[in-house]
């Protein structure tokens, strides 16, 4: 058994890097894997961080994580599903371990398209606009809250 974070990251994501870099920074995907790999050894967890374009595999991910007691804590970036996602919502009300959501950028402060977050309810934080670094604050705020 060992205790587990997943990371979800959503459509597009995998663009990091060359998507939108005044928006979204110069990382890409697999650099913010690094971090959140050492981030999460560090807390005395393994990570797990995955990329998705489709909702159906995002919401079958969260499905099996809620029936596995390995996973101990979710970490959410849905990309645009945050903003859209009835199902994979649905899919969060599963899970009994804590869920924490993520934004590289601040979805409020952007169009108002992105101010509705069917994530945000069911989160204990949402952490946004920080960049990469908001993975790292996610990992040890779930890391605290794991250990109270
Ligand atoms: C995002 C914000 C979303 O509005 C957008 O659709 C993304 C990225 C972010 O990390 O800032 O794909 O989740």
């Amino acid at each position: 058994m060992s205790k587990t974070i997943l990371i979800l990251n959503g459509p597009n994501l995998n663009m990091l890097g060359t998507r939108e870099p005044g928006i979204y920074g110069a990382s890409s995907l697999s650099d913010i894997g690094k971090l959140c790999a050492e981030a999460c050894e560090k807390a005395g967890f393994k990570g797990d961080f995955r990329q998705s374009n489709h909702e159906g595999e995002l919401v079958t991910w969260v499905q099996q994580a809620s029936q596995d007691a390995n996973f101990k804590g979710v970490i959410v970036n849905a990309g645009a599903y945050t903003h859209t996602s009835v199902a994979l919502h649905d899919a969060l009300r599963l899970l009994s371990c804590p869920i924490v959501e993520v934004h590289l950028s601040n979805p409020m402060a952007r169009e108002s398209f992105r101010h509705t977050s069917y994530v945000a309810p069911l989160a204990f934080a949402s952490i946004c606009g920080l960049g990469p670094t908001g993975y790292l604050v996610a990992i040890e705020a779930l890391a605290k809250k794991l250990s109270n």
